[in-house]
């Protein structure tokens, strides 16, 4: 029997109207009316576009990977105490590639913990090599994978079983979101757990801006790639006639809000027809498009947000050279 499956979630599981390209049609048509012209960060992932995040991820300078592996390889042991008292369900929202899991997997497995992983991502080419390779790595684990975006996979959390929840946020995928944002986010998610529930979720700290900026502005030209590949995606779905080679991709970090802020710039006087939006967008030479935000804390700043939206600090992990930390929260639904 194969005891790891995944199912895309379709707007029907979730008895809601509309669908996927119609509202990638409304966000690039509202984002390229504006001023300053955005598009959001969440459009990267389609399957090229995880494809090459994984590359940053395989970069010396995209520190973020490695203080994550080192922190899992120090702490499993305790991890795996943590979560195993009651039986659990691992839930990784923004799985991709599932490398870091792996080694807590390896761990749960080993201790004999009763679990299932449950992964969720945006990207269903992510999602089938996921699953490829869980089957061959580890036969006898229970795997749900879900293809869906964090909001909608929330509400299909809410309606899991009900054992325990420990919910892994890994990577800085929190710092793309903006402050409220993420608060938001946080207090949406503490509504589809259940008091005790865990959430592992990774905040890169700020440091030297050196550092930070040469994780965004790889010597190789990997990030640039990625970034571009937004406009190669509205090609290739929604008719687009991007030419790449007339924006570059550029970064800085804005001491003020604490993000690295990510940029495509026209290089030039142009005029951009989107087909299936039958609409036409002029750039001006050295107008950027906002792509992202990629904000850094202090962890005053992480221990505010965690009490704001109903969650209690059970233990701070971090790397050798602290840059990095994942916390552990637990949910708190009952004042004990
Ligand atoms: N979540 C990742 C991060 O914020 C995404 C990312 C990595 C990224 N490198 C990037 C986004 C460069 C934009 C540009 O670290």
């Amino acid at each position: 029997m194969d005891r790891a499956t995944y199912k895309i979630l379709t707007p029907g599981d979730l008895d809601q109207e509309g669908n996927d390209k119609l509202i990638f049609e409304l966000d690039v048509l509202n984002g390229l009316s504006e001023h300053p012209k955005h598009l959001s960060s969440k459009y990267f992932y389609d399957d090229e576009g995880s494809r090459l995040f994984q590359e940053i991820m395989a970069l010396p300078e995209y520190y973020l990977t490695d203080c994550e592996f080192q922190i899992f390889e120090s702490h499993k042991r305790d991890l795996s105490n943590l979560f195993s008292d009651d039986p659990f369900t691992l839930v990784e929202l923004g799985a991709g590639d599932g490398l870091k899991t792996n080694i807590l997997i390896e761990q749960f497995l080993g201790d004999k913990c009763d679990f299932h992983y449950s992964p969720l991502d945006i990207s269903e080419g992510a999602m089938v090599t996921l699953i490829d390779s869980m089957r061959k790595k580890f036969p006898e684990l229970q795997v749900n994978g879900v293809v869906a975006e964090y909001f909608d996979g929330l509400k299909w959390i809410s309606n899991i079983s009900n054992r325990r929840n420990v919910i892994l946020f890994l990577g800085s995928n929190i710092g793309n979101f903006g402050q409220s944002q993420a608060r938001v986010f946080l207090r949406s998610l503490w509504n589809s757990l259940n008091d005790g529930d865990y959430l592992m979720i990774g905040f890169d700290l700020k440091k030297d801006i050196e550092v930070m900026l040469r994780a965004y502005n790889d010597s190789r030209g990997v990030t640039a790639r990625f970034n571009l590949n937004l406009l190669n995606r509205i090609n290739r779905e929604l008719g687009g006639d991007f030419d790449p080679d007339k924006f570059r991709f550029y970064a800085n970090y804005n001491v003020f809000s604490g993000a690295i802020q990510s940029y495509l710039v026209s290089l030039e006087a142009q005029e951009v027809h989107i087909g299936d939006i039958g609409e036409s967008f002029k750039f001006r030479p050295w107008e950027p498009i906002h792509t992202e935000y990629s904000y850094k804390f202090l962890v005053s700043e992480i221990e505010s947000l965690a009490s704001a939206t109903g969650y209690r600090i059970i233990r701070q992990l971090y790397d050798r050279r602290r840059y990095f930390v994942d916390s552990i929260w637990q949910v708190e639904k009952l004042t004990r």
